[in-house]
């Protein structure tokens, strides 16, 4: 698949086909493709724990905060909930390029994920606590983003935005995402 249709078609997906699940070597893809990414100085700060089990998935799923634009609904309910997860822990305290390496590790995990058939979602709305608890973490780190991964079980649309920037539902239960037109995010340089 050709780059441009691997981003258009990767849109972050929050209701999943739960009973088909995703083995911990395939998970292992994803983050080896992380591995390769830039990062600031060419530190490598950063530590990521695969989740795939029922069970642990059980336990993380109650952290998470879903769709905060979508009011009347309160995450993918049971058969719909994701069937593994890939956590980003980053050290405690560092701030400069961590936030910047967090998003592209996070960025070339999903869209591996993607060229693989497999959907996604970046979770950074969650309760580090339960997190912590659920899935540990290495010492002097902390979760920092949590990746929601599995079978796609819902439609998405890519739309242009109209003025309004909110994804929604509509009728046919299908996930709208609008994206500005490239000329709105243009910056010409001053004459
Ligand atoms: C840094 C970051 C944090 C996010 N946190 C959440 C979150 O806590 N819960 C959620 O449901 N989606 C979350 N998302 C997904 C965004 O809502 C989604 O990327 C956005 O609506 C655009 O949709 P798209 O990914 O399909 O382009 C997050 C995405 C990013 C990049």
């Amino acid at each position: 698949m050709k780059f441009h249709e691997l981003a258009e078609e990767n849109r972050s997906v929050r209701r999943f086909r739960e009973t088909e699940r995703i083995t911990g070597q395939q998970l292992l893809t994803f983050i080896d493709a992380s591995r390769l990414a830039p990062c600031g100085a060419n530190l490598q700060l950063l530590r990521f724990t695969p989740v795939t089990s029922g069970e642990n998935c059980a336990r993380i799923f109650p952290a998470l905060r879903w769709a905060g634009y979508l009011d009347d609904w309160n995450g993918p309910v049971e058969g719909e909930r994701p069937s593994a997860y890939i956590i980003i822990h980053a050290p405690v305290g560092e701030r400069g390029h961590i936030p910047v390496d967090v998003g592209i590790a996070a960025a070339y995990i999903v869209l591996a994920a993607r060229e693989s058939g497999y959907g996604s979602c970046m979770i950074m709305s969650f309760d580090v606590n339960m997190i912590t608890e659920a899935a540990g973490t290495k010492e002097g780190y902390h979760p920092f983003l949590v990746i929601a991964l599995g079978k796609p079980g819902e439609e998405t649309v890519l739309e242009e935005a109209d003025g309004d920037i909110r994804y929604y539902r509509d009728a046919k239960d299908r996930h709208h995402v609008p994206k500005l037109a490239l000329r709105e995010i243009i910056v010409p340089v001053k004459d």
